[in-house]
Parts: C-alpha cells; structure tokens; sequence
C-alpha cells in the first residue's frame, strides 16, 4: 500500500506537488483554483424564472458557445486575490474557451505595480484576455462596441464616471449592462455607485437571499428599483473537483497538512477557512470551540484529541481582531488545540486534511460562501449560520448544521460541534450527502448552465432595445 502511493506520487500529477511545494511557501499567487475567499460566490439560478439545472457535462458543447466571436467588456472594481476579482477572471477564462472576444478594466489600480496585479494581468493575457487601461478612447470604443459589459460588484458603477468620452456615452452603454454583485454591506446602498443599477439590462446576484436583500434596500434607502434579477449559485471548478475526488491525493495532502499542524491522524479537526476578520466569525467560533472542549469533559465523552483550525490569518495585517484571537488562546491554555494558518487560495490541501468545516459568517452571513461547496465537495459536513447563502447551501440536519448567528450561535455550535465528534457515522454520512448535493447542483457546468441563460436573455433584451 505504501509502495503504492509513493510510486503514485512520484510519478503522476504535477499538480500534487505543486501543492505540496505551496504549502511551504508563503506567496500566494501561482495558483487560483478557486475564486477565493471574502463574499461571494456563484452558480445560477433565476428569480422568477428558473433555468434548468444544466445537462452533464462529457462531449456536450458549452452551454456558452453561443458566445463564440462575440464582444466582451468586463469591468472589475480591482485586482487582488479576493472573491469579486477572481470570480470574474474566472467568466473571462469561460468565455474564452468558447472564442469570445473578452476585454477587461481594472478601474483602481494601485499607485505601483505589485507581484499581484502583475501575475494577475499575466495570466489573463496569457489566456487570450485583452487588458485595457481604465481611461481613454480605446476603452470607450470597446464599450460602444461590446455585445455585453459586465460590471463586477457595486463599486464598478464608478466606471462610468472615470472619462469624459464614457460619460457621455452612458445611455447608450446601459441596455447592454450586466451588474454582478457579490457584497450585502450597507455601505454599498449609495447612489453615487448604483444611481444607473434600474437603467441596466439586468443585475446577476448569488444567492436568493442577498437578491432579497437588495431589492428591499434599493427601494427603501434609495428609492430605486432593481432591473430584472438573477440569482447565480456558484459552482465548483473542475479542478477542485479532481484533487476532491481523488483519494490517493486526498490522503496525502491529509498526511502532510497535519503533520505540518502536528495532529495525529486519529485527532478531529473543526476549522473556519476565511480570511480572519470580525465578519467571518473566528471569535465566536474559538468560544464556541472552547465550550465544546468544557462539554466533552464535563460529560467524560470519550473522543478522539479535537482541534480548531483557522485557516486564513494575517499577522502582517497587525489588527486588533487577530491579537484578540491569539490572546484568547493563550488566556484559555488552548495553544496545543488551536492552530492558526496564514491567508492562502490553496484550499484544498486543508479540505482534505480536516474533518468538520465550519462557516460562521454573522450579520446578514455569506453572500454565498464558495468555501462551503469546495468543503461539501470534499464529503465534509459543515457547521454554518443560518444566514445569507449558507442557507441555500446547507441543508439542515442532512448535509450539516445550522446555529444562529452571534453570541446566542455560541452554545449551539458548540453543541453541534460534539454531536458530529460524538457521531461518527452520522458526520460520514452528512458529508457524502454533501457531496451528492454538489454533484446535483453545485459545480462549474451548473453554473455555466445558468451564466449562459443570463447571458441570453440580457443578450436579447440589449438588441430589442437596439432594434426599437
Ligand atoms: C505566516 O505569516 C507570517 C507573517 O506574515 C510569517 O512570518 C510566517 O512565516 C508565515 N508562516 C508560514 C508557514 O508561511
Ligand atoms: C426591508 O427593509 C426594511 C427597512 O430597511 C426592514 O424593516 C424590513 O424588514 C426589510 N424587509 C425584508 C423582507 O427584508
Ligand atoms: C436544525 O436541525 C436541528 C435538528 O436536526 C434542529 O434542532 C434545529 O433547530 C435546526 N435549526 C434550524 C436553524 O433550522
């Protein structure tokens, strides 16, 4: 058996080194097999009127290629490794591989070029995306051009106040406008980014409750109604689902990842995969983690050594909130059982290697929440708030649990937490139902299934206009 694995390794998918490689080094770029890590997600579903899920994948052309030669302009409020930019990269590269012409604006840049934005930048020319600069003639020309423009999340509305020859243009550009929003803050439900959100061809959003939440905001905040809505779910990517579906891989990405967190194999391991910040909840996870450890001993269960895991800290950040969460630690002598991992978009190394993924987003939740499919893919069963898009995701006592949002989240989840450490077959069991839900509902061809019906219909509505 072992023979086997290392002959495997040794021999056969690039790939799995690279991630073991990654996971020694701290720079995060090379890879983007996912579209990180702050709100949102997608995968599509439509408000109203529902696209059927798509058909397999195999030999069936894309649902996309009836956008080969078409033109598009995708407009993206920045560059960075986070959810919004990724995600949008991503619909680049889906384009690209049916022969759409893509063209791409980055409206803030940085003062200097940083690693990110170059290899970024790169990567997308290497792919066949045309990058243009946020200003000028040219920009306009491809916008009068365009077949579709895609604003990517609230803030890019700004786009259209940057030049002058744009400016002037709006009326003309609007009917073809598809705004992608992934954010549920208020601070985004201000007319100088949205005043043009009721004029476009229609808004594509990624789950049904943040959809809610902005038609209700629109109209009581700002007085002003949405354009047609979609509801896109996100899907998983192909890649993401090999290293899932692959247990030789799995199992040593497992090895590694805890040996490098020194857990043994038999250990249990709860972790919140975000990056670190008030938002996402590692506070009340760590209590809620430090009241599962007081049950387990005041019931004198007797389980298997259980860790928490915190996946995505940033110690050069120096904010308040990460030293509250070391001091905790510290305070309740948990350091042997709390483990802290820096910011990375290589997820998979650490699905494979946990047992429980727990989402703990508070507020209004996740917009969607990728990291929760990415989780199920691997047959992980998930612990969220009953919130935003985990609850679309999450099936209630199937696929996992749900607990409340805030303090009054506390005891459940910490409750929930022993009932799946306690519970060996049902934790089995609610991570493959996971799966199985994936596989219905939540991967790539899915949710190019439900951007290409979008697409249609705002492809459609657009040429009225321009016929009318
Ligand atoms: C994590 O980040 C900190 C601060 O940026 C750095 O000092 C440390 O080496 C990193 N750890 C790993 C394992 O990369
Ligand atoms: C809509 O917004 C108002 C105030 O902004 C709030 O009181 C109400 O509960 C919201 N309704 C829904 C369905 O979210
Ligand atoms: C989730 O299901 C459990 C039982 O399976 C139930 O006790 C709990 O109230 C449910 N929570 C929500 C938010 O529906």
């Amino acid at each position: 058996m072992a023979k086997h694995s290392v002959g495997w390794v040794a021999s056969q998918k690039r790939w799995l080194l690279a991630f073991l490689v990654m996971l020694s080094v701290s720079t995060l770029i090379a890879f983007f097999i996912r579209a990180a890590f702050d709100s949102c997600d997608r995968n599509l579903d439509v408000v109203g009127k529902r696209v059927p899920l798509g058909s397999p994948i195999g030999t069936s052309p894309s649902p996309l290629s009836f956008m080969k030669s078409k033109l598009v302009l995708l407009v993206s409020h920045e560059l960075s490794l986070s959810g919004g930019p990724l995600l949008l990269m991503e619909l680049a590269f889906l384009l690209r591989s049916v022969g759409t012409e893509v063209c791409w604006v980055t409206i803030q840049k940085p003062g200097h070029i940083d690693e990110v934005t170059y290899s970024l930048e790169n990567k997308m020319l290497d792919r066949g995306v045309q990058v243009l600069s946020e200003k000028g003639q040219e920009g306009t020309n491809i916008a009068l051009k365009a077949d579709l423009i895609v604003l990517n999340t609230a803030v890019a509305g700004k786009w259209m106040e940057l030049d002058a020859s744009l400016k002037e243009n709006v009326p003309h550009l609007l009917p073809k406008v598809l705004w992608w929003i992934h954010e549920m803050r208020g601070h985004y439900f201000k007319l100088d980014y949205v005043k043009h959100l009721p004029a476009v061809a229609g808004s594509m959003i990624d789950s049904h409750v943040t959809a809610e939440y902005w038609k209700n905001r629109t109209r009581e905040r700002l007085g002003i109604k949405m354009p047609e809505t979609f509801v896109v779910h996100l899907g998983n990517s192909k890649e993401l689902m090999e290293v899932a579906e692959d247990t030789v891989a799995k199992r040593v990405l497992r090895e590694h990842v805890r040996e490098s967190l020194g857990v043994r194999s038999e250990d249990l391991l709860f972790a919140i995969i975000n990056s670190v910040s008030r938002g996402k909840g590692q506070d009340l996870f760590l209590r809620s983690f430090y009241e599962s450890l007081r049950l387990v001993q005041e019931k004198k269960l007797q389980l298997p050594k259980m860790h928490a895991v915190v996946v995505g800290s940033d110690m050069t950040a120096h904010t308040k909130f990460e030293s509250e969460l070391r001091n905790f630690v510290k305070m309740k002598k948990i350091q042997d059982r709390v483990h802290f991992v820096n910011k990375t978009l290589t997820v998979a190394p650490y699905l494979a290697a946990i047992d429980v993924l727990v989402q703990n987003s508070q507020a209004r939740g996740e917009c969607f929440g990728r990291i929760t499919i990415e989780a199920m893919a691997f047959q992980l069963p998930v612990l969220g708030t009953e919130a935003g898009g985990t609850t679309e995701i999450v099936v209630n006592g199937t696929t996992g649990f749900l607990h409340p949002v805030g303090k009054e989240g506390v005891t459940p989840l910490a409750k929930n937490i022993v009932n799946l450490a306690t519970h060996v077959e049902r934790r089995l069991t609610m991570g493959k139902r996971g799966y199985e839900r994936v596989k219905e509902r939540f991967l790539e061809h899915h949710m190019a299934n439900r951007i290409a019906a979008v697409l249609k219909a705002v492809l459609q509505k657009s040429k009225s206009h321009s016929d009318a």
